[in-house]
């Protein structure tokens, strides 16, 4: 059985009005490329080929515009609507016919995880996936996050979704890899409190049925969730000095599709030349080249 991807983009980005009072805050940049390139690029870094998109009424046509139907990167990407923000579990339900009887990944829009070996987490994660594999990266404002609590020996207690008291700062960032019972699990969940499927208590359950797998990313990694301007901006500055650091781009859509042979050499640089003369363009055009040394993540 193979793997399908989700991503969620159907929020209202409320906490970055007025920046996304007529766009889409998936669309928006961080730095060289739309904000939701990360979260696709982190599942296409997991091996996946085809992802379904849940976006909102206001914002789908604008992301279909961007993306188009995934052919330009040897992928398939398809569209749904979430017509009320019911909850990041409640995408689930909408991606339960999509995903059939495979397993899927789910990444919300607005994450972006860097480090050096992204891609192999990513890959690792999506092949030996039993139950669940969520992740962990540790934060200053745990009562934000769905968080995790471990005991002595680091081993996930318990899973709670933005804890008044945080007995613990490990976050679980919104990259979830599912076995085919998630969508059962989701179907039975019942609102929160403030009226959200949310995705901790689908994690808990798994947690609970010892069928969940934490991995705790150290600080070698870069987590962020760029839904607030503060975020927002320290994701655009640190993929900046990265991107300079490194002397290349990095978590790029175009050049995953070539390294795992979606792509030809051919039509990378194709790409590149319809960018140019962007900087992105000419990554792409020194990728296709072998000027540049090819890394998928950073
Ligand atoms: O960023 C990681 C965190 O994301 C996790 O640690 C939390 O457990 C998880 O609940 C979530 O918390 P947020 O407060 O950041 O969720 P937010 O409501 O901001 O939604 C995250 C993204 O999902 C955002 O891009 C909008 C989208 N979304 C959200 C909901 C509730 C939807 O597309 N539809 C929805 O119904």
């Amino acid at each position: 059985m193979g793997m399908k991807g989700v991503v969620l983009a159907a929020g209202r980005g409320s906490r970055l009005y007025p920046m996304t009072s007529a766009l889409s805050k998936e669309v928006l940049p961080v730095y060289d490329k739309p904000m939701i390139y990360y979260s696709l690029a982190t599942v296409m870094l997991a091996g996946i080929r085809e992802i379904m998109v849940i976006a909102n009424s206001d914002n789908h046509r604008i992301l279909a515009n961007l993306l188009g139907d995934g052919s330009k990167w040897g992928i398939s990407i398809c569209f749904e609507v979430q017509r009320e923000p019911r909850g990041i579990a409640d995408a689930l339900l909408i991606a339960r016919r999509f995903a059939g009887r495979d397993k899927c990944l789910l990444t919300l829009g607005d994450n972006i995880l860097i480090g050096p070996d992204v891609g192999e987490q990513m890959s690792d994660a999506a092949r030996n996936v039993v139950g669940s594999t969520i992740f962990g990266f540790q934060v200053s404002n745990p009562e934000q996050y769905g968080i995790v609590s471990l005991d002595e020996f680091g081993s996930p207690t318990a899973i709670v979704e933005k804890p008044d008291s945080p007995d613990s700062n490990w976050a679980v960032p919104g990259i979830y890899f599912y076995d085919s019972q998630v969508f059962d699990i989701a179907a039975g969940l019942e609102p929160s409190g403030r009226g959200e499927l949310e995705i901790s208590d689908v994690n808990a359950r798994y947690l609970a049925e010892g069928r969940m797998t934490l991995h705790c990313l150290g600080k070698e990694y870069s987590w962020f969730d760029a839904g607030t301007p503060d975020r927002f901006l320290d994701a655009a500055n640190y993929i900046r000095n990265l991107t300079e650091s490194l002397g290349r781009c990095v978590m790029v859509p175009e050049e995953i599709a070539h390294s795992e042979g979606w792509i030809s050499t051919g039509h990378l640089a194709q790409l590149g030349r319809s960018m140019l003369p962007s900087s992105y363009g000419n990554h792409l055009l020194a990728v296709s080249e072998g000027k540049t040394t090819s890394s998928t993540s950073s």
